[in-house]
């Protein structure tokens, strides 16, 4: 079983991550989204939420897993027997710290392949951060996040 895991911080997850997490699903046997539960960061959402949220809007996908994890991607993707990374690719941008990073975890554990998605051209310029400042401002989150997690965004910024 070719199983892969796509990891992120997804606070909150956007549609340029459920268009990469839909696409993954079909070429993997299996993909386990790996939410970074980063203590040294103060994130908008636990990862208790941000793995319900990605849960709930991902409940389509059969062969879809969503875990939350701390410390070292490569341990995370050894524990759940992946052998595969998935990095989802926006920019140029993007690629210099994606390839910094996946040098690092080959480094780090040869046995790893991380595999880049090039990003839907219509999810190109979405950002979790940029759904944070736009919620701050209480911009129309429409088209950028899954319907379903709209409200819940709402919610932390009244
Ligand atoms: O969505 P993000 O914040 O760009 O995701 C970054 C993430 C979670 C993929 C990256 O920070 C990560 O893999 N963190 C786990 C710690 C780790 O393995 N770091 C690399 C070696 S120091």
């Amino acid at each position: 079983m070719r199983t892969a895991v796509y990891p992120g911080s997804f606070d909150p997850i956007t549609n340029g991550h459920l268009d990469v997490i839909e696409r993954a699903s079909k070429v993997c046997d299996k993909i386990v989204v790996g939410v970074l539960n980063n203590a040294s960061k103060t994130p908008l959402f636990t990862a208790e939420e941000r793995v319900d949220m990605i849960r709930r809007v991902t409940g389509h996908l059969k062969n879809v897993e969503v875990d939350s994890f701390t410390g070292l991607l490569v341990d995370f993707a050894a524990a759940k027997d992946a052998k595969v990374i998935i990095k989802g690719l926006r920019t140029v941008a993007d690629f210099e710290y994606e390839f910094q990073m996946a040098l690092l975890n080959r480094a780090l554990n040869p046995e790893f392949e991380t595999m880049f998605m090039m990003t839907n051209s219509k999810y190109s310029y979405i950002s979790s951060s940029m759904v944070k400042e736009l919620a701050g401002f209480k911009g129309d989150l429409t088209g950028l996040v899954p319907c379903e997690i709209i409200e819940a965004i709402k919610e932390k910024y009244k």
